[in-house]
């Protein structure tokens, strides 16, 4: 029988036609049949607070739940003042503490990031990799897909329509898929 794995999308925008979460879309039409892709909503998160721990908020352990389901997490990030925003900080504290199981424990990762800007949210993504050591994650390192002035690069369906892109992408995509499937077998 086909074994079958479960990927879990994070983006630190809240905007509902947020960019990022188009292009986690995107990717996710990369990922193979046996696949299943869950985007996780952060803004019912509370902001970090170990007093919380005590009598955890529904929302966290809606999140934790649903990153200890995951095989492996996609992540893109948009740039704030040269770094990830609060709202992916604040979601990666949570999920990080011991006490409510650590539950994206050493999965597989691989980032990308959009802006309307030229950067190509390089900086954010250099913030997030260190991030992604300290929690001691296992990330994907290349291809490293940046995707600058994000905002003409998609066709009225939110289909990436930049072929260089689409290209980076699915090399990205497969050697996530990779490190998953290595990573259970
Ligand atoms: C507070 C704030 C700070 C920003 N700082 C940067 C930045 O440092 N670099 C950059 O490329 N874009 C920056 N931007 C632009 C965002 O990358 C852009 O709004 C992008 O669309 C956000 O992603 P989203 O479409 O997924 O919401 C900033 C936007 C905001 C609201």
């Amino acid at each position: 029988m086909t074994q079958t794995f479960h990927i879990v999308g994070l983006t630190g925008s809240l905007r509902k036609a947020s960019m990022n979460k188009t292009l986690l879309k995107n990717a996710a039409l990369f990922l193979p049949e046996n696949f299943t892709y869950t985007y996780a909503d952060l803004g019912d998160l509370p902001l970090y607070n170990q007093d919380l721990e005590e009598d955890l908020p529904e929302s966290v352990k809606q999140f934790a739940e649903l990153c200890s389901s995951a095989d492996g997490i996609l992540i893109s990030t948009p740039e704030y003042n040269g770094l990830i925003t609060g709202v992916l900080k604040n979601a990666l504290d949570w999920v990080s503490r011991k006490n409510i199981g650590a539950p994206l424990g050493t999965k597989p990762v691989a980032i990308m990031g959009a802006t309307t800007g030229p950067g190509g949210t390089a900086r954010a993504q250099t913030n997030l990799r260190q991030l992604l050591f300290a929690l001691d994650m296992d990330s994907v390192n290349r291809p490293e897909l940046k995707l600058s002035q994000a905002h003409m690069k998609f066709d009225d369906e939110g289909r990436l329509s930049d072929f260089g892109t689409l290209q980076v992408l699915q090399q990205l995509v497969d050697k996530f898929v990779q490190k998953v499937e290595k990573s259970k077998a």
